[in-house]
């Protein structure tokens, strides 16, 4: 349903190639649009979120024909478990188009035969080369060695047939003056850059019509030919919003698309071929294309024939699809790329999700119960740290509406963090169970205000993070025994006081569970695969950039010379900056090995115990392969000593020894040599 008093909002995803099931790259991008989309919704905007299926072309014709059946009937099957997938990861998307559906065949006929009508498409032969897992052509000047995509690194193949060209050539100089006047079309910059210098070496007409298979959109002027699967696909963006349909209120609602959501490897489709095609046909043009990083495990893409696909379903099924959306959203600044780790996953959820906001909504709602009978009363905000807590809600509102318009998405979702941080601090400052015992006059009202202050921090909260948690927000609201929450708006929650006098909590089950960490898998060929191995498992013992030791990927280590990042890595950019205040949160001492040996049946493992000045501390560390336990004793290190504990082979490891890699293999215990345990790292 439109509705017109609402300003529009239109963002799609790529439509995906059903050529095998979707991995947790896919389930990220698919992730950024739901969450900006359920944003976008809670800031008042008619939204209209598109996804959908790539279903012709070569490969999904070979891959049918290798299975016996149909094409339509392997496309169906596997469309069948993308719809499954966004369904578990609660995707809320508003329709999903095939290009197999009539609706789409009909728009894309009509557009090739405009395009041609108009003189943009002519008929030629084409001798070239051609990535069939990409679907893409490519000249012999810009292929990569040995024949190879220079995109994807795969063989392609020659081909040579008669096709219809598109005239791209024509329409450069218009490409590039568009791009100028519209600076922020392509996001982030550094992909804008990438396009202008490709384009500046010049355009070749574009191949849009194959003769050597069938599985496509017939050309409607020449039945001997399909239209190319590119030129087909893009088309979905406007198919789905029904242009040619009697009723046109949704394309004319909708069109041009605010942000086309794509992965960097498609940048260039959808910022030089799409805008060109629509030039040619005279259509508006999106107003963004923004081109995410890769989800990597191990500094590798993920694909099949590296063995390194994460499949999304049992992780949804173990943790939660809230889990992995806020995982894969917080964790990686949108454009870069972000590495997914097991244990660097469990510890965020436990960390963020189980134990600052569920803890939060867990005390608040005990405390309410105990203290008074599950009932709030809306009180004035006087007493010391209330103005604090505030301030710092309604400031937080501003910051995480900035970032989300800015499609800073881990910005925003850190700024809500910062707040449920101070609000849980604002327990500990209060400390509502000594005011419980009323020993003093005005105990009971100062109570009373505390336990209004948490429940409206977490009413204010619960709307900022649904978005990005959609499952566990609501019951957020319902804990506090508010009611509305589908219809709640950003507007809702920008002034402090919404949560009314007398609502009554409901006791619930805690909204994230904890989760045990998964013990550190060791990999097979560890003493000898020296190759292609990142020296990840010293940190990995600590949760932290630590390899995808996950026993569903084969990592690195299992892949030797196949992988071509773990063998060639180069020394990291310097990460994004961070506070100070970020970085005073580690509490980083000198502690002296006090014994060391090594853990039974592990290669990796080395158990220490610690003098880190105030008390002695239990460390698992993984790095027997660089030193012997005798070496370590009375040796002072550098020590991380707030790291939330985690078992490993059996034993609860606190903390974490620092040290130094270089990627190749070299490490070495940062090491102090006169201070004493205890004294501070700053
Ligand atoms: N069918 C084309 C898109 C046509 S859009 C008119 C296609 N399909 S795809 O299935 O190969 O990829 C779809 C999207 O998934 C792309 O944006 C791609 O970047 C994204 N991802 C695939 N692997 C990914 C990761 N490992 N990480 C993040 N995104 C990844 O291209």
């Amino acid at each position: 349903m439109t509705d017109t008093k609402r300003k529009s909002y239109y963002i799609t995803t790529p439509i995906y190639y059903p050529s095998a099931k979707l991995h947790i790259g896919h389930t990220y991008c698919t992730a950024i649009a739901d969450t900006i989309a359920r944003f976008k919704r809670r800031a008042g905007y008619d939204v209209r979120f598109l996804t959908g299926s790539d279903e012709h072309g070569q490969k999904i014709e070979r891959i049918a024909k290798d299975m016996g059946i149909t094409p339509l009937e392997y496309t169906t099957k596997i469309v069948d478990g993308f719809k499954h997938l966004w369904e578990i990861m609660n995707i809320s998307n508003d329709d999903f188009i095939r290009t197999t559906d009539k609706r789409h065949e009909k728009v894309v006929q009509d557009l090739f035969q405009k395009a041609y009508d108009n003189g943009d498409i002519y008929k030629g032969k084409y001798t070239g080369w051609y990535c069939t897992p990409d679907e893409s052509f490519w000249t012999e000047q810009k292929l990569g060695p040995n024949h190879t995509c220079p995109d994807c690194g795969r063989p392609v193949e020659r081909i040579e047939e008669d096709a219809y060209f598109f005239k791209m050539s024509k329409y450069a100089d218009r490409w590039l003056q568009f791009i100028e006047e519209n600076p922020d079309f392509i996001q982030p910059e550094s992909r804008r850059n990438e396009m202008i210098q490709f384009v500046k070496q010049g355009l070749e007409d574009l191949c849009v019509s194959r003769t050597s298979f069938d599985w496509g959109i017939q050309v409607p002027f020449d039945k001997e030919h399909v239209v190319y699967v590119w030129f087909d696909a893009l088309v979905n963006y406007i198919s789905a919003l029904g242009p040619l349909d009697d009723d046109k209120s949704l394309y004319e609602r909708f069109w041009p698309a605010d942000l086309h959501l794509v992965g960097k490897e498609i940048v260039r489709f959808h910022t030089i071929i799409w805008p060109i095609m629509l030039m040619s046909l005279g259509l508006p043009l999106p107003k963004k294309v923004f081109g995410h990083g890769w989800l990597i495990v191990d500094g590798t893409k993920m694909s099949k024939s590296l063995g390194n696909v994460i499949d999304p379903i049992p992780l949804i099924e173990t943790y939660g699809s809230d889990a992995l959306r806020y995982y894969l959203l917080s964790e990686i600044h949108l454009g870069n790329d972000g590495n997914f780790t097991l244990p660097n996953f469990v510890q965020r959820v436990n960390s963020d999700l189980a134990n600052d906001l569920g803890n939060l909504l867990n005390r608040t709602i005990a405390m309410i119960e105990k203290y008074h009978g599950g009932i709030i009363t809306k009180t004035a905000s006087e007493g010391p740290y209330d103005t604090d807590l505030v301030k710092l809600a309604e400031q937080t509102v501003k910051d995480y509406e900035t970032y989300m318009e800015s499609y800073e998405l881990n910005k925003a979702l850190k700024a809500v963090w910062q707040f449920i941080g101070r609000t849980n601090k604002y327990i500990d400052e209060t400390m509502p169970w000594i005011l419980a015992k009323k020993q003093q006059a005005g105990d009971e009202a100062r109570l009373q205000a505390v336990m209004y202050h948490l429940a409206e921090a977490l009413r204010i909260i619960a709307v900022l993070v649904a978005p990005v948690i959609p499952t566990g927000a609501p019951k957020i609201w319902e804990q506090l025994g508010i009611s509305g929450f589908a219809e709640a708006k950003l507007d809702d929650v920008r002034t402090w006081g919404g949560l009314h006098d007398g609502t009554k909590v409901v006791k619930g089950a805690p909204i994230y569970p904890r989760f045990d960490m998964p013990e550190m898998i060791e990999a097979p060929q560890a003493d000898t695969a020296k190759e292609g191995a990142k020296p990840a498992d010293a940190s990995a013992v600590a949760g932290k950039g630590a390899s995808a030791t996950t026993g569903e990927s084969p990592t690195a280590e299992g892949q030797g010379a196949d992988n071509k990042a773990g063998a060639e890595q180069e020394i990291p950019p310097i990460k994004e900056n961070i506070e100070y205040d970020d970085f005073a949160r580690l509490d980083l001492r000198v502690a002296e090995v006090i014994s060391c040996e090594k853990v039974k049946k592990s290669k990796k493992l080395l158990k220490f115990v610690l003098n880190v000045g105030v008390e002695e501390r239990t460390v698992v560390s993984g790095i027997s392969q660089y030193y012997e336990p005798e070496e370590m004793i009375g040796k002072k290190v550098i020590y991380l000593a707030n790291l939330a504990p985690k078992k490993l082979m059996g034993i609860e490891s606190y903390g974490m020894i620092l040290s130094a890699f270089d990627f190749a293999d070299n490490l070495e215990v940062t090491q102090i040599q006169s201070l004493i345990p205890g004294s501070l790292v700053k």
